[in-house]
């Protein structure tokens, strides 16, 4: 699936014998990406001119050189030097790599004069994301896919290029696992590979069942599921490396493996792609195999309701009431609002085991698509500082997130239910707001709660920029900076 090798090379460019080489311009400055080139200078800028590439944003432009040290030179614009942004150099190495996948180049090299370590991670998060495919099912493969084995950044900070190539790898895992089909990936199938992966990487699981999810009184979570053949799980995944860590964090991730709506039946057209309801539970083990590579002192819990909501004779029912696991009660006002309903039990599951912390992920509503769109994730929470951390981490990783509001107390409102504590719907307006307010009111007081609604970001028909088609991974490189930077220097 990854084929794709990020290394580092302290090769001299003037004497460089390559199949392929990259090089980073800055617009309308050719000349300075160019100069340690030595005898190729010449020739590439000659073809270069012919063409009028210059290094406009996002555009590529291939020099063959017959016969010479580096047969294929690929120029890879990153817009106006004083406007670039640290995503559009993962943007430009990602365009490299599709490149130069198209040629039979097995063995790559890539160039910025100006690289440092922030740089250097940046390009090999670009490199491996940019050439990940799911093609897991294809009989036959396209050609080219997997001619690349090694890409060599040229110059780049050995520890910083390892760090980008762990975080990339972690964000394609969960890309690779959001991508499987339904019929593949079931609450029991994801249960598994969850302990699995724990095996794999010396972390603690424990899978609750059906029964015990019974006896625990995790009614919420248990009626989603009713109406699937596939009974719920809840998955608990413990990272704790050190015997004292310093801080304890809480991860929840909505794991719908397929939202049909159940008896509020979607129409097709958008029952189309809810396997990628289970994404927020791919991004958490995505983040889960990371951990021990970065080799946090922290103590991190994943906790993952695995359900299918399916309709059924045996389906939850609008005008349903349940007791969840924190004792309130919900009235279900709408089956196909199932995924804040799951969280309700895993948030006051969460609450109980005392973090200081809890960031939830789920493709919550589509709501939040239609607020900010399919590049911006929307950010809620009851700490401001919280928010204001992970929205600086978002600059940096370029996963776009942007904060919506909690305040609205007449909003609020409309979540009181006649009969119950509270309403698992109130409607189309505001949506992702009404949503992030029913999950708050299974967050334990005094707990600092984010929610990430990736609804929108989860996954794309068309690919762009680093984002193949399908699942994105989206979260995966933000929480793995942010557990990074609790540790603390
Ligand atoms: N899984 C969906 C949200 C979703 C929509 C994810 C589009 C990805 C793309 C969620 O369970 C859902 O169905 N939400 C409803 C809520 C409504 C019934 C209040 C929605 O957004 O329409
Ligand atoms: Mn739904
Ligand atoms: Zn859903």
């Amino acid at each position: 699936m990854f084929l794709l090798k990020v290394l580092k090379s302290d090769a001299n460019l003037s004497e460089l014998r390559a199949q392929s080489l990259g090089v980073l311009v800055f617009e309308g400055k050719m000349d300075e990406a160019l100069d340690a080139l030595g005898d190729l200078k010449g020739p590439i800028k000659l073809q270069a001119d012919i063409e009028n590439f210059n290094g406009k944003k996002e555009k590529a432009f291939k020099v063959t050189l017959p016969g010479s040290r580096i047969p294929r030179v690929f120029l890879v614009g990153l817009g106006l030097e004083s406007e670039v942004k640290l995503d559009d150099f993962r943007v430009a190495a990602a365009i490299y790599t599709k490149e130069a996948q198209k040629s039979c180049a097995e063995e790559l090299y890539l160039f910025f004069p100006k690289i440092s370590a922030p740089l250097s991670q940046a390009i090999a998060e670009g490199c491996l994301l940019g050439s990940y495919q799911f093609d897991l099912y294809k009989t036959k493969k396209e050609k080219g896919e997997s001619g690349i084995k090694d890409v060599y950044i040229i110059g780049g900070d050995y520890e910083f290029i390892e760090r980008g190539v762990h975080l990339a790898c972690g964000q394609n895992y969960a890309r690779g696992l959001a991508n499987e089909p339904p019929n593949v990936i079931n609450p029991l199938s994801l249960a598994n590979i969850a302990s699995e992966l724990a095996n794999d990487m010396k972390l603690d699981c424990k899978i609750y069942d059906e029964k015990e999810l019974e006896e625990m009184g995790m009614n919420a979570l248990l009626a989603v599921g009713k109406g699937s053949v596939n009974p719920p799980r809840l998955i608990h995944l413990t990272y704790k490396q050190a015997a004292d860590s310093r801080v304890k964090v809480a991860l929840v991730g909505k794991g719908l493996t397929f939202d049909s709506g159940g008896l509020n039946i979607k129409a097709s057209e958008n029952m189309r792609t809810m396997k990628g309801d289970k994404a927020g539970a791919c991004t958490l083990l995505g983040v889960m195999r990371t951990l021990p590579k970065l080799n946090l002192q922290i103590e991190v819990h994943a906790l993952i309701g695995a359900v299918e909501n399916m309709p059924s004779g045996s389906s939850y029912k609008p005008d349903d009431i349940i007791r969840a696991y924190n004792g309130k009660t919900i009235e279900i006002d709408n089956t196909d609002a199932e995924g804040r309903v799951t969280m309700a039990d895993i948030l006051s599951f969460a609450s109980g085991l005392s973090p200081s912390c809890i960031l939830d992920v789920a493709t919550l509503t589509g709501a939040c698509a239609v607020a900010l769109g399919p590049y911006t994730a929307g950010l809620f929470s009851n700490d401001q500082a919280f928010c204001n951390t992970l929205l600086e981490i978002s600059s940096f990783t370029g996963e776009r997130l942007w904060q919506l509001p909690l305040d609205d107390v007449r909003l609020r409102k409309r979540l009181d239910s006649p009969f119950a504590d509270v309403l698992n719907s109130a409607g189309r307006y505001g949506g992702a707001i009404t949503a992030a307010m029913f999950l708050r009111e299974f967050v334990r007081e005094g707990i600092s709660w984010a929610h990430l609604d990736i609804a929108g970001v989860n996954y794309y028909k068309d690919p762009f920029g680093y984002y193949p088609k399908g699942a994105s991974g989206f979260g995966v490189r933000t929480i793995l900076e942010w557990l990074s930077k609790l540790q603390g220097p």
